[in-house]
């Protein structure tokens, strides 16, 4: 089995994380609610804080819920989430999505929320998540497609930030625009049965501008990304400068409007 090749964009900044654990089951992974049952077992791959774990778990009270992590770091914050909400059924470890070290068919339902995006080999990783999922069982992904990104008003620095995030994720291994892509990989991993649907997050009320442009615009300067950007020769100190003001006037702009777009695939293990 393969192991990770790909380097995390993002990194676990304040910056990042703060997007992270505003993710929820019905605003992240609401194409598979309908597929669960109360005794589900659950691995959710790439859990990062655990937002979307804990939901989880609160929706297969008889079931049970792992989050698995590849940074052993931001499952702290994971375990604490579930401790605040007083969940027994869930647990956090760390591990590899490309080498998962569970049995052939342990889990009901093996999920991932913008993982495969992340990943040296999505193919592989979803091949993983077939392996420890039973017959009959669920392999759920969504993942945002950067380039399906749509926002108002232009504001010209806004184009170099997509350009330069296209850019240093794929030098790391990624693949930013995975939305349109996790059907292919899903066949490619040996799925017959695969359901695509595609969902987006809006940002538009003065409140959510703040918070999408202000973590944004911390992530530019401030997080693993921007090192990343400057140490492989993709940006300067002063591109990045340039861009956070980007995210600030937009944000501060009471025309602003920015759409998230993520595929999602259900694909049925046989
Ligand atoms: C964008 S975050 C998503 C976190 C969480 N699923 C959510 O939506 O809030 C991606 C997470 O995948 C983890 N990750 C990246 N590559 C991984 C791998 N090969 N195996 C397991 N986790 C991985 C990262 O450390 C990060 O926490």
């Amino acid at each position: 089995m393969a192991s990770e090749t790909a380097v995390y964009t993002h990194g676990h900044h304040e910056s990042v994380l703060r997007s992270h654990r505003r993710r929820t089951a019905a605003n992240s992974a609401a194409y598979l609610l309908g597929a669960l049952k109360p005794h589900m077992r659950i691995l959710d791959v790439g859990c990062g804080p655990g937002t979307i774990t804990a939901d989880l778990a609160e929706l297969v009270p008889r079931g049970e819920v792992v989050g698995l992590e590849r940074e052993a770091g931001v499952l702290e914050q994971a375990r604490a989430e579930a401790e605040r909400r007083g969940l027994a059924n869930v647990s956090f470890t760390t591990g590899d999505a490309h080498a998962l070290a569970y049995p052939d068919a342990s889990f009901c339902v093996a999920h991932a929320h913008q993982v495969l995006q992340h990943v040296g080999d999505p193919v592989g990783a979803l091949r993983e998540m077939r392996r420890v999922t039973e017959p009959g069982g669920i392999v759920a992904a969504r993942d945002s497609d950067y380039a399906g990104f749509v926002w108002y008003p232009r504001i010209p620095a806004l184009d170099d930030w997509l350009d330069l995030y296209h850019r240093v994720a794929r030098a790391n291994g990624g693949e930013p625009d995975a939305g349109r892509r996790l059907h292919v990989w899903a066949r490619e991993a040996g799925f017959a049965d695969i359901t695509s649907s595609s969902s987006t997050w809006c940002y538009a009320t003065p409140e959510e501008r703040r918070w999408w442009g202000g973590l944004w615009a911390d992530r530019t300067v401030q997080s693993s990304y921007a090192r990343l950007a400057v140490e492989g020769g993709h940006a300067t100190e002063d591109d990045l400068h340039r861009i956070a003001d980007a995210w600030r006037e937009w944000a501060a702009s009471e025309d602003g409007w920015f759409s998230v777009l993520h595929g999602e695939i259900l694909c049925r293990v046989t």
